[in-house]
């Protein structure tokens, strides 16, 4: 059997799907936080993708994937029984657990498969854990019934009031501590800017907040510079030095202008995608009509 072997799959949402894989050695390493980089095909461009979940008796690990350009959604496209060309892991340093009474676990939208591994290890560490989950809109709601599981309080949003109370999770955040609710520590995962307004939030409380940041990474090890971001007036390499790292000492305004470094080519990679999925598309009929 292939060593990366994709042994399930299941549609968690639009564009959002969960891959177990074989990865035995790194199913026994890893720890909460931690990330792999993998290549979907043999030119595949190598993308970071945070470990949710690991059977060390199985040798799997559990990945979800969001269809945002077109190496992701070439990797929607791979189902059981598949392979994916490599991966390297675990990456990154863990996720520092200790227990300090409350914590908070925020995640928009995709993010909650980063904070799920985390809200189970604050979990199990003897802390007491609420997540709010925060989505556009109803079916992308992920993970429910897996933090409901894990922690103590599960707190829904949504952007159309589709499910959950209407708003972000900023509001279902600041209704919190406006009851009197101070966390001990939040960690906050997803968009950048929902990352910022969290931490723009917990600063004028003082509540000591980690963020995991995703910037762009090429070979996870410290060497390219790719992952580069301002924490402290200091220079980090997102990949080794984290991903995560004090909120408040972010710099979110560089890190959103390198995400958008590269958008001119992620545009064009996603039209020769497009263009290649017509023409399998038109392959296949053909087969079809000519059988
Ligand atoms: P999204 O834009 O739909 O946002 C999800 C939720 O986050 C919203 O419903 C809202 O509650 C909250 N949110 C968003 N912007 C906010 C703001 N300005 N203030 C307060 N709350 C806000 O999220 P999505 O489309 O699922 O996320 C995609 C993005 O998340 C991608 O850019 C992806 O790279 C990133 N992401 C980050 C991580 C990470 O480790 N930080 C992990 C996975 C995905
Ligand atoms: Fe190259 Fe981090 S990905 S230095």
């Amino acid at each position: 059997m292939p060593l990366n072997k994709i042994v399930k799959t299941e549609l968690l949402g639009p564009e959002v799907k969960l891959f177990e894989i074989t990865a035995p050695r790194i199913a026994k390493k890893r720890k909460a936080g931690q990330f792999i980089i993998l290549r979907v095909d043999d030119h595949g461009e190598r993308i970071p993708l945070t470990i949710a979940d690991a059977d060390a008796e199985k040798g799997t690990i559990t990945v979800i994937v969001q269809g945002l350009g077109a190496t992701s959604k070439r990797f929607l496209q791979k189902e059981a029984g598949d392979i994916v060309w490599d991966l390297a892991g675990p990456l990154g340093k863990p996720t520092h657990i200790e227990k300090r009474g409350l914590v908070i676990a925020v995640s928009g939208g995709v993010g909650t498969a980063v904070a799920m591994p985390i809200a189970a290890a604050s979990k199990k560490a003897g802390n007491t854990v609420y997540s709010i989950i925060g989505a556009r809109t109803k079916e992308l709601v992920i993970l429910e019934k897996e933090m409901t599981e894990r922690t103590d309080k599960i707190f829904i949003t949504t952007d159309d009031g589709s499910y959950g109370r209407k708003g972000l999770v900023t509001d279902q955040l600041k209704s919190l501590l406006d009851d009197g609710i101070i966390p001990d520590e939040l960690v906050a995962i997803g968009p950048l800017p929902m990352m910022r307004a969290v931490s723009e939030l917990t600063r004028s409380y003082n509540i000591p907040t980690v963020v995991s940041l995703n910037s762009i990474m090429i070979d996870g090890t410290g060497m390219c510079g790719g992952c580069r971001a301002t924490v402290d007036g200091k220079t980090v390499f997102v990949c080794v030095d984290g991903p995560e790292f004090d909120g408040h000492k972010v710099d979110f305004a560089e890190l959103g202008r390198r995400q958008k470094a590269y958008l001119e080519q992620e545009k064009q990679s996603m039209e020769a995608f497009s263009h290649q999925c017509r023409l399998e598309v038109k392959a296949k009929k053909l087969k079809i009509e000519t059988a």
